[in-house]
């Protein structure tokens, strides 16, 4: 496996490899690897000839009251779990390798990144949809992979791909979970053990969530307000949102007009924000 920070260098190695015939798979991270990322990796593997995942902390995409700089870092780690799994090369580029101090340049969607996650961190998925643009350009992949567990993101970039004409297929693999339920992040380690348990009632409530659509009438602004009972009841959590939304449009739905719907959550637990999400037939 080969560790490359050069854009140049890895979009040349990229190149070479696509020369010799073989398909490109590309696995955006921020490094901090878990269970989550090493099954993109994996699937990635599966599909592809050669895997790049990139591993790169974007400062763009953090709102200045945001974790940035306490964002964990365990590049040893990383490195050993993409081994691992099977990945060819991990591009590992520096800040300044991805950003000139004089860059000027933005990739927005504009409408879906404005709700949900982008009305809570305003130009948090301009930084993604940018930064995600820069990472395709560098690996020209054939498929990229990320996970259901940021489904407003995955949905940003399907977006932007479609819009921009980006040769790449993207491929939205399943939430992986702890025994508990709790969905595998990179920010579950900020979480004290009290705060861990706690933590794991954001699935329950989505459950409950799926129970409800299932053996009730109730509408998904009730099923919704249900499932925010849930998380206030349990304490120690404070709810940003809950909703049951539309898959593709991410439009709150107030009545039973689509089969299916997303249940979105995000929630501070502490200091700590969590996202979950879980699809569900109406
Ligand atoms: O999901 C993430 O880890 C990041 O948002 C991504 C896609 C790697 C862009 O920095």
């Amino acid at each position: 496996m080969i560790v490359e920070p050069s854009p140049a260098k890895t979009h040349q190695m990229i190149r070479d490899a696509r020369r010799r015939g073989l398909t490109i798979g590309c696995v955006p991270t921020m490094g901090a690897l878990h269970e989550g990322h090493v099954s993109l990796i994996r699937q990635a593997k599966s599909e592809c000839d050669f895997v790049v995942a990139t591993i790169f902390v974007n400062p763009t995409q953090f709102g200045p009251n945001e974790d940035f700089s306490k964002y964990p870092r365990t590049l040893e780690a990383d490195l050993e779990m993409c081994r691992e799994a099977g990945a060819s090369l991990v591009f590992t580029p520096q800040t300044t390798d991805m950003y000139s101090p004089d860059t000027e340049t933005i990739v927005r969607v504009t409408k879906l990144s404005t709700v949900l996650e982008g009305a809570h961190r305003p130009g948090h998925f301009d930084g993604v949809t940018t930064v995600v643009s820069k990472l395709f350009l560098i690996t020209d992949p054939d498929k990229a992979y990320f996970g259901q567990k940021d489904f407003q993101q995955q949905l940003i970039i399907r977006r932007m791909v479609t819009d921009l004409n980006f040769p790449v297929q993207i491929v939205t693999c399943p939430i992986i979970r702890e025994s508990d339920g709790l969905a595998m992040s990179s920010r579950n380690r900020y979480l004290s053990p009290d705060e861990r348990r706690t933590a794991a009632q954001l699935y329950q409530a989505l459950m409950l969530g799926e129970k409800l659509a299932k053996e009730t009438t109730l509408s998904p602004p009730e099923i919704s307000a249900r499932m925010q009972a849930h998380l206030e009841s349990a304490g120690g959590i404070q709810v940003q949102y809950v909703v049951l939304a539309d898959t593709s449009s991410l439009e709150t739905l107030t009545a039973r007009t689509a089969p299916q719907a997303v249940g979105l959550i995000a929630a501070r637990v502490g200091t700590t924000r969590l996202i979950d999400n879980l699809v569900i037939s109406l």
